[in-house]
Order: structure tokens, then C-alpha cells, then sequence
């Protein structure tokens, strides 16, 4: 009886959490048992959270914790290192298969920087083994006993904390040495290498495109010798030798970095039912901000007013950060995709593209509206608007299971150029790519751009719609078109039975918008003291 009891409290427990949007520790060590179905035989995975990053002086950038990190551990603390092993491992206290190692207990320093855990409150979380970070050094000496490790690889933009012997610098420059990490390492040639590898009589065509592709990007590999076999002779016997010679040069590796990143995109772009509520309340949060704005909307705000007022909603439901740095630009600055300085202060009768998400306990929305300052689309706004518009209508109506990214994104495109050849604004199709220079779509999840294959849509991934048109000053057409940037972005959950749009909640055509508009806001009555009234 008192074990019912007690599984009861437990089940009660991940209960409240997931009520209270976080997730529980059992969401975390599933993924991490599913990661583990898909490694290679006698492999062991190593991930990293990620790098403080200094701000000025003696102040860092608030930590943000890796993606990858934290949809296999939940764990929110900076130097940490998470292993996970294909097959048992044995230690004295008996067999596992993970291990995480944090920071160490350090009353000096929680007392500046804040709580760091005990060993025995993470095991809690349902790790087999934890340790304290040191450890990690001496737990590798043996990683050349596993066929593969996989890793991510180094970016080598880490900055090393002299006073502390083991921060993250500390723990990747021990891993280097541990699997023989070459110091000059040829990322693209090891990548080609790996694909020749994998090539068989099926794959070879294809493989050929891919490494065709790759010496494309960077035309050094051609001076490979082994690349330069494998492109040109398709004898099968020639292609055992080249394989051999392949594996050859890649003998003295046992690390691999091809396969973690591979498992992270075939998980992460399908959502479990966990992350999709999370994800729904960071995009319900980030509707209300935009229709909030509509309302509060007048020419006399600032770029930097309307971000503020996005940000406190987000603020006001609990949302500790934003996806991504707000994109808040009016007029010219609505043509730069990704403008963050959001410094303008006239915003007149231009439209001001809103791009920003809030992030809810990880999971990041990523919604746009482009909207009049004055409240009315002028009629050269409104023109384009209605092509990007009915861009964005026809992609969300097309975004069924089995559709492909790629066909999403032709489809948009046609649309986006027939409607600027009508408007006289360009004379040929291929010309539209100049205003229409992005992608359609992208997974949202952890990361803004989440990791995935993008292939073919499929059940359970959430996805933006997201067309657009730009046209900066100077730009060969009408100038009545200049400074004119519009872009729609929605997120999207695809489904078995079609597409649900999950910010449908904020006005998308032109019409409900200038109704929204119109309508009086509460921030109305926000006025403060002018700053010249309070210096003396
Ligand atoms: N907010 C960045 C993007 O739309 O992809
Ligand atoms: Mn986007
Ligand atoms: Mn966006």
C-alpha cells in the first residue's frame, strides 16, 4: 500500500511539472535512451554544455545552455559534460550507461553566482552516474577501447579561465588529447572521406553528387588524391581501392563526428507530445505580444519602444529570454533580414516588420507580422503585402505530411515572382530571388533553427511559413516600391490531418490587422514623465 502511495506522489510530481511547463527528468532520460537505440555498437557519445561568453570586462553574457546538452540532460549549468555509452559499462558500484559530470560544490562562488547541485540531488534526476567535473580527465584514458566517439568537434572559440584548471576550455583540450585530435584538422576533407566510406554499389551516384557538392564549397579537395579517384572512375574494383585507401587514412581516428550530429536531426525534428505543448505556449505568448503591439501601435513610437513592449508580455508570462534577438525595423530597416539594432526613432507612415519569439523554458516561437505604423497599409504597401500573404496562405495550405521542404519553397516562389512581375517590378522570374533572397521554412524547437533533415514534412515536426519580400532604396524599380520590406512568419505543427497554424491568434491579412489597429490598448494610458522634466 505504501508503495502505491508512493508512486502515486511520484506520478503526481511529474504531474505538477509538466503543469508548470517544465519537463521532468523522465522526458530527459528517454531521449537519452533513444539517442542510445541509435548509436553505432561499442561507440560512446560525449557532449559539452555550452561556454560562458564574456560581455566587457569582468561581466559575462547571462549563460545559455547548449540545445543538443539539454534536450539529452535538462541540465542547466555551465562546464558539464554528458557520456553516453552504447553498451553497459562496469564500474564498482556495478553496470551503466551514462554519465554526467557537473561543477563542484563551492559555497564561496554559489554565493556570487548561485546554486550549484550535489552529486546526490542530480542522480535524482535520473542519472546513473554523476560526477563531479574533474573526474572526466581520468574517465577518458581509455576512449581508444571503443570503436567510435562521438562528438560534435571543436570550434576553438572558447576562452580559458586561467584561475579554474578545470573549465570547459579545460575538459575539450582533454578530450582532444584523448582521442588524438589532430591540431590542424580538415573538417570538409574528413567529411568527404566519411561519405566515401559510407558509399556502397546503391549510394555511390548519389554519394558522387554530395562529394561533387562539397569540392564545390571549397575547390582544395580537389587536389586529394582519393577524392579525385572517387570522382573520377566508376569501375567497381577501382572503388574497393579507393575505399580502402579512404579507411586507410582515416585509421589512426576513432572519433567521429558525422553521427552525433546525424542522431540530433532525426530526433529533434520530430516532437514529442512534451516539447510541442512548450513550444505552443512560447508561440501563444509571442501572439499576444504581437497583438498587444497592433493595438498599442502609434507613429511616434520608436522601433526600441514596440521590442519593449513585446518583451515585457513575454516577461509578464514567464518567458525568461527571447528565441533570438528581436527584429524590430521600420521602413529601410524592414529590409535587412535580420536587424537587430532596432535603433530607429521616426517610424512616420512606414511598415515596421515585428520578427521575435518568446522562449518558454527552452522552446523558442519564431512569429513575424509587418504592420503599418499609422494603422493603414498605404496602397503600394498593401500590394505587396497581399503576394507575400497569399505566399504564405497557399505554403501553410500545402504543408501536408510527405510534401518536401524544397516543393514549399518552389511554390512560394512562384507565387512571390508572378506577383512582382505583375506589379512591373521586375521583368523576369529569376529576377525575384533579389527580393526574395531567404529560405520559406525551418524547424523551430530548442534553437530558432532547429536541427533536421529537411527532406519531407512529417507528422509532429513545427515548422515557419515565413515568404518575404524586400526592396531597399535604390533598387531598379519604381522607387514608390523603396524601403518596403514585408515578411509573414507563422509556426506551424503538421499533422496526419493537415496543417495546424499555431499563431494563427495574430492578424495575418491586411484588413484584420488595420482592425486590430484600431482598437485601444491599455498601454495607452502608460504615460510617463519626459526625461528633460527629471535632469536637473
Ligand atoms: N527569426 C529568424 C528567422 O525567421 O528565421
Ligand atoms: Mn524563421
Ligand atoms: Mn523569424
Amino acid at each position: 500500500m505504501k508503495k502505491l502511495f508512493f508512486a502515486i506522489y511520484l506520478l503526481s510530481l511529474t504531474f505538477a511539472q509538466s503543469q508548470n511547463g517544465k519537463l521532468s527528468p523522465r522526458f530527459y532520460k528517454d531521449k537519452r535512451d533513444v539517442f542510445r537505440e541509435k548509436m553505432p555498437e561499442n561507440s560512446v557519445a560525449v557532449l559539452f554544455s555550452a561556454p560562458i561568453r564574456n560581455r566587457a570586462n569582468d561581466v559575462d553574457y547571462v549563460f545559455h545552455q547548449d540545445p543538443n546538452f539539454f534536450y539529452l540532460t535538462g541540465w542547466h549549468q555551465p562546464h558539464s559534460v554528458l557520456m553516453i555509452y552504447k553498451n553497459p559499462q562496469v564500474d564498482e558500484l556495478g553496470s551503466f550507461n551514462e554519465k554526467i559530470y557537473i561543477l563542484e560544490r563551492d559555497e564561496y562562488k554559489e554565493l556570487w553566482n548561485g546554486k550549484r547541485y550535489s552529486l546526490e540531488a542530480v542522480k535524482k534526476l535520473g542519472f546513473e552516474r554523476v560526477n563531479t567535473r574533474k573526474y572526466f580527465m581520468d574517465d577518458i584514458s581509455n576512449l581508444s577501447t571503443y570503436d567510435k566517439v562521438l562528438i560534435f568537434g571543436f570550434n576553438n572559440d572558447i576562452r580559458n579561465q586561467e584561475d579554474d584548471p578545470f573549465d570547459l576550455f579545460d575538459l575539450k583540450a582533454a578530450l582532444k588529447k584523448a582521442i588524438n585530435f589532430p591540431s590542424s584538422f580538415n573538417r570538409e576533407l574528413y567529411t568527404v572521406y566519411q561519405h566515401i566510406l559510407e558509399a556502397d554499389d546503391d549510394s555511390i551516384e548519389s554519394i558522387r553528387e554530395e562529394v561533387k557538392a562539397h569540392v564545390q564549397l571549397d575547390s582544395t579537395l580537389i587536389e586529394d588524391e582519393i577524392i579525385k579517384q572517387f570522382l573520377l572512375y566508376s569501375n567497381n574494383d577501382f572503388f574497393t581501392e579507393v575505399k580502402t585507401k579512404t579507411a586507410f587514412a582515416l585509421r589512426n581516428y576513432n572519433f567521429d563526428l558525422v553521427t552525433l550530429p546525424q542522431i540530433m536531426k532525426d530526433m529533434r525534428e520530430i516532437k514529442s507530445d512534451d516539447e510541442i505543448e512548450l513550444i505552443k505556449k512560447a508561440v501563444a505568448i509571442s501572439v499576444i505580444g504581437q497583438k498587444e503591439v497592433m493595438k498599442a501601435m502609434h507613429a511616434d513610437m520608436t522601433e526600441r519602444e514596440i521590442q519593449g513592449i513585446h518583451e515585457f508580455v513575454y516577461r509578464k508570462y514567464g518567458a525568461a529570454d527571447e528565441g533570438y534577438p528581436s527584429i524590430v525595423g521600420a521602413g529601410e530597416n524592414s529590409c535587412v533580414l535580420h536587424y537587430t539594432e532596432n535603433e530607429k526613432k521616426e517610424l512616420d507612415n512606414q511598415l515596421v516588420l515585428m520578427d521575435l519569439g518568446a522562449e518558454f523554458y527552452g522552446f523558442t516561437a519564431d512569429v513575424t507580422r509587418t504592420i503599418p505604423s499609422n494603422g493603414i497599409y498605404s496602397q503600394a504597401q498593401r500590394e505587396l503585402y497581399e503576394i507575400v500573404y497569399e505566399a504564405q496562405e497557399k505554403a501553410i495550405q500545402a504543408s501536408q505530411v510527405g510534401i518536401s521542404f524544397d516543393s514549399l519553397y518552389k511554390l512560394s516562389y512562384e507565387i512571390v515572382s508572378s506577383g512582382l512581375m505583375r506589379l512591373g517590378i521586375i521583368d523576369d522570374i529569376s529576377d525575384a530571388r533579389i527580393y526574395y533572397p531567404h529560405g520559406l521554412s525551418h524547424h523551430i524547437g530548442l534553437d530558432v533553427h532547429d536541427p533536421g533533415n529537411y527532406v519531407d514534412l512529417a507528422a509532429d515536426m513545427v515548422i515557419t511559413i515565413e515568404p518575404g519580400i524586400y526592396i531597399p532604396a535604390g533598387s531598379s524599380c519604381d522607387p514608390k516600391w523603396w524601403n518596403i520590406g514585408i515578411r509573414i512568419e507563422d509556426d506551424i505543427l503538421i499533422t496526419e490531418n493537415g496543417p495546424v497554424n499555431l499563431s494563427e491568434g495574430a492578424p495575418r491579412k491586411w484588413q484584420e490587422v488595420e482592425l486590430l489597429m484600431k482598437q485601444e490598448s491599455i498601454l495607452d494610458a502608460f504615460i510617463l514623465p519626459k526625461i528633460e522634466t527629471l535632469i536637473k
